[in-house]
C-alpha cells in the first residue's frame, strides 16, 4: 500500500464523528514510549490485576469439554447456564427476580450492548439524554445512531447525582432515552434507592427509556451503602433495562463479558439487533462467566479493598503535594478540579504534568463538556508505582494549589 488514497468516502454517521478526545493523549504515550521516556498510565481504568484461579479453570475445563462443544457458534442468546447464573446472582446481591429465559442476554462486554440498545430504540435525531461527565462510549455509540444528545450537568456539589429539574422540560418531552450510571465513571459517584424510584417516576412519566449502567456495582468503598440496582424499585420493568459488566467486579476487562436486564420487550429487542450482528459471547467465556457469578465472589470483596487503599494512597499523595483532590466513595478513579494554575484548560494541565513528570492522567473534557475544567486518575497501579508516581510529580515543577 504505497500511500495511495482511498477512493470511496465513508459513511456520513462515521465521517461526521468528532474527533476522539483521547486519542491525541494516546499519542503523546506513544511519543514519549518511542522517546525512551518512563511513562506511568494513569489515564485509562483497565484493571492491573487477573481473573481469580476458578474463572481460568472453568474456561480450561470448557476449551477441552467434549460433552459439548464451545468451539462452534453459539446461540444468540447466550447459553441458558449463564442467564440462570445472572438471575440467582441479581437475586442474591439485588433480591430481584428475573427470567432467565426472557429478561436476561448476556453481552460482550457491556459497552456493545449500550450500543445495541441505542441502535434498537433511538431514530436518527432522536434525542437521549446523557448526564455528563459520564462514561466517553455513551457519546460515541448515540452518534453512530445520529441521535441528539442533550447533557445536564452532574454537579459536583450534588455528589454528582443527577437534578432532575436541570432538564429542560421542552426536552423531557421529547426526550427517548435518558442514561444513569452508577457508581460513577469518572466521578466516584454513588446514588441511593431514593434515586432510583425519582428516576424511574421521571421516566414513566415522560416515557423515557431509562437505562442503568452499574457496571461498578461491586466497587462501593466501606462506610458508604453496598451500590443497589434500579430493578429494586417497583415498576422499573416497565421503563428501564440495566448493564452490568464482570470487566472491573472480577478482573475480565479484556474477556468481554458482560449482560443486560430488564422487561420483556426490551430485551427481545436488544436481542434482535444483537442476531443480527453477533453470535454472543465465546462459550468457553460463558461458561468462565457462569463461575464468575455463582463461584465465591471473594474477587470482588479483594478489589473494594485494593482500590480502597490504592486510593487513600493516591488522595494522601496529591493532598501532600498541595492538590486538594476529593476522596471518592466508590469506584477505581479519583476525579478533582483541576489546580487554578490551569484555569479550565484540563488539556494544557494534563499536557504539562505529562511533559514535566511522565505522569499520564485523563483530561476531564474526555467525559463530556461537564468534564471541562477536571482530570481523572485511575487507580490501577500497586503501592510501588504509587509511591514512583509521587516521586515522579514531586520532582517535576508544577503548581498543585
Ligand atoms: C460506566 C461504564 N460502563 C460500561 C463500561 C464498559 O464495560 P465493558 O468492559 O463491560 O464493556 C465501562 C468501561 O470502562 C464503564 O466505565
Amino acid at each position: 500500500m504505497n500511500g495511495s488514497e482511498f477512493l470511496i468516502p465513508c459513511a456520513d454517521r462515521v465521517a461526521n464523528l468528532p474527533p476522539y478526545v483521547f486519542a491525541t493523549v494516546f499519542r503523546m504515550k506513544e511519543e514519549a514510549l518511542a522517546a525512551g521516556r518512563e511513562v506511568i498510565d494513569l489515564g485509562v481504568g483497565n484493571p492491573d490485576g487477573r481473573a481469580p484461579a476458578n474463572i481460568i479453570a472453568a474456561l480450561n475445563r470448557t476449551l477441552l469439554d467434549d460433552s459439548w462443544n464451545c468451539h462452534g457458534y453459539g446461540t444468540f442468546k447466550g447459553l441458558l447456564q449463564l442467564r440462570e447464573a445472572i438471575a440467582s446472582w441479581y437475586l442474591d446481591r439485588f433480591g430481584v427476580t428475573l427470567d432467565p429465559d426472557s429478561e436476561i442476554l448476556p453481552l460482550i462486554g457491556s459497552k456493545e450492548g449500550l450500543a445495541n440498545l441505542m441502535r434498537a430504540y433511538l431514530n436518527a435525531g432522536d434525542t437521549v439524554i446523557i448526564p455528563s461527565p459520564c462514561y466517553p462510549a455513551y457519546f460515541g455509540a448515540a452518534r453512530l445512531c445520529e441521535a441528539e444528545i442533550y447533557e445536564p450537568a452532574l454537579a459536583e456539589d450534588q455528589g454528582f447525582v443527577l437534578d432532575f429539574d436541570t432538564i429542560d422540560a421542552e426536552v423531557a418531552d421529547r426526550a427517548r432515552m435518558l442514561i444513569i450510571n452508577y457508581p460513577n465513571n469518572p466521578t466516584g459517584g454513588v446514588c441511593d434507592l431514593a434515586f432510583y424510584e425519582k428516576a424511574v417516576t421521571w421516566c414513566r412519566d415522560h416515557r423515557v427509556l431509562l437505562v442503568s449502567d452499574i457496571a461498578y456495582s461491586e466497587l462501593g468503598f466501606s462506610g458508604g451503602e453496598n451500590p443497589s440496582s434500579v430493578f429494586q424499585v417497583d415498576g422499573a420493568r416497565e421503563v428501564a433495562v440495566e448493564f452490568q459488566s464482570l470487566s472491573k467486579s472480577h478482573n475480565m476487562a479484556g474477556w468481554r463479558a458482560g449482560f443486560a436486564v430488564g422487561g420483556q420487550e426490551v430485551i427481545a429487542n436488544l436481542g434482535r439487533v444483537k442476531s443480527n450482528v453477533d453470535f454472543s459471547l465465546f462459550g468457553g467465556i460463558q461458561m468462565a462467566a457462569v463461575e464468575a457469578l455463582s463461584g465465591s465472589q471473594q474477587v470482588c470483596a479483594d478489589n473494594r479493598t485494593l482500590y480502597e487503599h490504592r486510593r487513600d494512597l493516591m488522595v494522601e499523595g496529591y493532598r501532600e503535594l498541595g492538590w486538594n483532590v476529593p476522596s471518592p466513595p466508590a469506584t477505581l478513579y479519583i476525579w478533582a478540579r483541576i489546580p487554578p494554575a490551569w484555569g479550565d484548560d484540563d488539556f494544557a494541565f494534563i499536557t504539562e504534568v505529562f511533559e514535566k513528570s511522565g505522569v499520564l492522567l485523563s483530561p476531564g473534557s474526555g467525559f463530556g463538556i461537564h468534564g471541562r475544567g477536571y482530570a481523572r486518575t485511575s487507580l490501577v497501579i500497586n503501592d510501588a508505582r504509587i509511591g514512583r508516581v509521587m516521586e515522579l510529580l514531586k520532582g517535576a515543577d508544577l503548581t498543585w494549589g
